[in-house]
């Protein structure tokens, strides 16, 4: 609830809780289904350092900003940047944001929802027995299938708008921070039994030997969109958060333990993904199914596999609800404060909204596969709309705003939480954010929409 009944905002109560709810936004279908896949579409060794590069030099910066600006304004995206630069167009980042939040929203409720059917599928025992192509089947049957996976994307939606009904604190810090360390042991498991599969040595090569020859102005700005996708930076949800952040939270170092967690959670599920793809034969290029096929192949070679595949598929699940709700609260945080709505209200049109939306994007394999935007299917050119365009687009107005518009008072006042701990690298961040990363993501998006050569 942004404000309870005596008027007082709501928010994240101990520092384990906005850790843990900050990093549940970052940690999501981002790391554990795009980036394998997308990684694997732009060969892999070569990407993944362009994208650890990213995270590190923009990415953090542009975290640090978000946060920077939600904390002193306390408000939800387009009101903190209206009350900080009043009577000027800033604001308008706050307009992308929701745009860019309900594009996301339609696509990663599709994924999301396939994630649900997955655990429906663990359940039953539905993968034992088969081999990989006929797991390939049965994940091409059900995702062109059109009544299931809508299904499943509604159920996801609604548990979205529940949880968001539930308040701030009590919801999200809740949820969050039992479960996630959960994640991470599992992942670790799998990447065991990954790992040691006959011929796996060949999915860590592609990983981990970069191969040049592969970068192209495309998958340089596929890398800089998926930092940006798998870090919630660029749409303001973290502008949001961070408004419900207390005074004594250390910003910087939030920025740096998030990104670096999200970081990690990534590479484990390349190292659980790409060695089972090579060791079972498959291509590393399979595109947005690809963790659907190749993971239930692994579980089924694992001692209790039936429940490490059930535990997954919950827990990514999860991992991906504490992401949709950060994106979500976005737009609810925004109709609550801009438009005086009572959270129900908000909460029911941003769900109606975003089904409708989502609806196409479930469909784009199946009744609407003819239907192509630039001659992508509706997923795909939604997904790249937010992460190729409106998110690196979204985070370069947001460093220029905290670069150039907000003052370095005012900003090492907010890092430095009034003066209460020491900020250092100040100097660094500000040349980064003031001409860095403008420029880096400028050239970076002209250069990968084909509009500079
Ligand atoms: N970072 C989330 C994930 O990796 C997705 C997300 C994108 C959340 C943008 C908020 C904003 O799954």
């Amino acid at each position: 609830m942004n404000t309870d009944d005596q008027g007082k905002r709501d928010g994240f109560t101990s520092r384990f809780g906005i850790i843990a709810a900050a990093a549940g936004s970052a940690i999501g279908l981002g790391n554990i289904w795009r980036f394998p896949y997308v990684a694997g579409e732009n060969g892999g060794g070569a990407f993944l350092l362009v994208y650890l590069s990213f995270v590190l030099v923009l990415g953090i910066p542009v975290m640090l900003s978000e946060f920077v600006i939600g904390r002193k304004a306390k408000k939800n995206a387009f009101g903190a940047i209206r009350s900080i630069a009043p009577g000027t167009w800033w604001p308008v980042i706050g307009i992308m944001g929701i745009v860019a939040a309900f594009v996301i929203l339609a696509f990663y409720s599709t994924i999301a929802g396939w994630t649900l059917h997955y655990v429906y599928l663990s359940l039953i025992n539905g993968f034992k027995g088969h081999d990989s192509e006929s797991l390939g089947i049965i994940f091409n049957e059900f995702m062109v299938s059109g009544a299931m996976p809508l299904f499943w994307q509604m159920v996801f939606l609604v548990l979205t708008a529940v949880i968001i009904l539930s308040g701030v604190r009590k919801g999200i810090e809740k949820y969050s921070k039992i479960l996630m360390p959960f994640l991470l042991l599992l992942l670790l498991g799998l990447c065991v039994r990954s790992l040691t599969l006959p011929g796996a040595m060949e999915g860590i090569s592609f990983l981990f030997k970069p191969d040049f020859s592969k970068i192209n102005p495309a998958v340089i700005l596929s890398a800089l969109g998926q930092a940006a996708f798998s870090l919630s930076i660029g749409m303001g949800a973290l502008i949001t958060y961070a408004s419900y952040f207390p005074k004594e939270t250390n910003l910087s170092n939030t920025a740096f333990e998030v990104s670096i967690a999200d970081v990690i959670i990534a590479i484990l599920a390349g190292v659980a993904i790409f060695p089972a793809v090579f060791a079972l034969g498959m291509e590393p290029d399979g595109g947005v199914g690809l963790i659907f096929m190749v993971l239930p192949n692994v579980f089924q070679q694992m001692p209790g596999g039936y429940f490490f595949a059930l535990a997954f598929f919950v827990l990514l699940s999860i991992a991906a609800v504490t992401s949709s709700i950060s994106i979500m609260e976005v737009v609810v945080a925004f109709l609550v404060e801009e438009f005086q709505l009572k959270r129900r209200q908000a909460t029911f049109i941003t769900l109606v909204a975003a089904a409708f939306v989502g609806v196409f994007c479930t469909l784009s394999w199946g009744a609407l596969e003819g239907v192509t935007i630039g001659g992508m299917n509706i997923f795909d050119s939604l997904d790249y709309a937010a992460s190729s365009i409106l998110l690196p687009l979204g985070g370069l107005l947001i460093v220029l705003f905290v670069g150039w518009y907000m003052t370095n008072t005012q900003v090492e006042q907010e890092l430095s939480n009034a003066g209460q701990v020491k900020v250092r690298l100040f100097k660094v961040f500000n040349f980064i954010i003031r001409f860095i990363a403008p420029i880096a993501i400028a050239i970076i998006f002209l250069n990968g929409i084909g509009f500079i050569r």
